[in-house]
């Protein structure tokens, strides 16, 4: 456990076909952080996702992890969508051992990270459980404990909560804002949800535009979360909520 790597981006550009989905973005962020992305759908929020995944190719512009540049999905980046993506037909310890095993690993070692992540996730007493016996919430657990034994550098969730109740979601936030501090891997998180940006993000990146703006999808600030704590009642916290909605409910203007 422990790498982390950062990420640049520069002047990124992404058409499909005749349609500019996103223009001249360029974010950099250094390792270890957590960064947010917000913005109206069809922003692009996904589309940088899966480009900084490797899932799709820029059009244009710099795209680095770690330094390297991406021209493929690697290990070095775990993605975690908003369906579980788990295999149906492996309990959840299988689900988590998936990736040590294929990097042929001793089965005891294999097993002692599974174990361990499973634990992180609070999950201990379900190893043996497969995910259609499992709640949703205790499904995205096991998502997000496959995707860290994996010993990603960067972790990169899409809306990964989108389909949880709120008192579960909120569960998971603590969780993954506690995993964060310990495990200190970078992070890009895209929700729909400004309280989740605020309460989980150091910083906040808004996009905004989007085909059905006639403007291409692009970063329109970065709001640093000065917060010592994230006491979603406080009136600081409400204050940078009240920021980015105002940020984000900014319409641009059409080119
Ligand atoms: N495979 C694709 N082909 C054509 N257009 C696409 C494709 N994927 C995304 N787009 C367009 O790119 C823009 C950004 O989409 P997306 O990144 O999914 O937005 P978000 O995740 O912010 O809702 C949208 O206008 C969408 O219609
Ligand atoms: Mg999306």
């Amino acid at each position: 456990m422990g790498r982390t790597a950062d990420v640049r981006v520069e002047h990124l550009t992404k058409r499909y076909g005749d349609v500019v989905a996103m223009a001249d973005v360029s974010l950099t962020i250094p390792s270890g952080e957590f960064v947010a992305v917000v913005g109206a759908s069809g922003c692009g929020k996904s589309t940088l996702l899966r480009i900084l995944a490797g899932f799709e190719r820029a059009t244009e512009g710099v795209v680095e992890v770690g330094g390297v540049p991406v021209t493929g999905p690697g290990p070095d980046r775990g993605v975690v969508f908003q369906d579980y993506g788990l295999f149906p037909w492996l309990s959840v310890r299988e689900n988590v051992a998936y990736g040590p095993a294929r990097k042929k690993l001793p089965k005891a070692q294999v097993r002692e990270v599974a174990d361990r992540f499973i634990a992180a996730v609070g999950l201990t007493r379900f190893a043996d459980r497969y995910p259609g016996q499992l709640s949703g919430g205790m499904q995205q657990r096991v998502a997000i404990a496959r995707v860290l034994a994996n010993d990603p550098s960067l972790l990169l969730m899409d809306e990964p909560f989108g389909a949880l109740d709120a008192l579960t979601r909120g569960d998971l936030q603590t969780e993954l804002r506690r995993i964060h501090i310990e495990t200190r891997t970078t992070v890009v998180f895209v929700t729909h949800s400004i309280e989740e940006s605020v309460y989980l993000a150091d910083r906040v990146v808004v996009m905004t535009g989007g085909a059905s703006h006639g403007v291409p999808g692009h970063i329109s600030r970065v709001v640093t979360v000065d917060l010592a704590d994230r006491d979603v009642t406080s009136p600081a916290f409400n204050a940078v909520k009240r920021e980015i909605a105002e940020l984000v409910h900014t319409v641009p203007a059409a080119v």
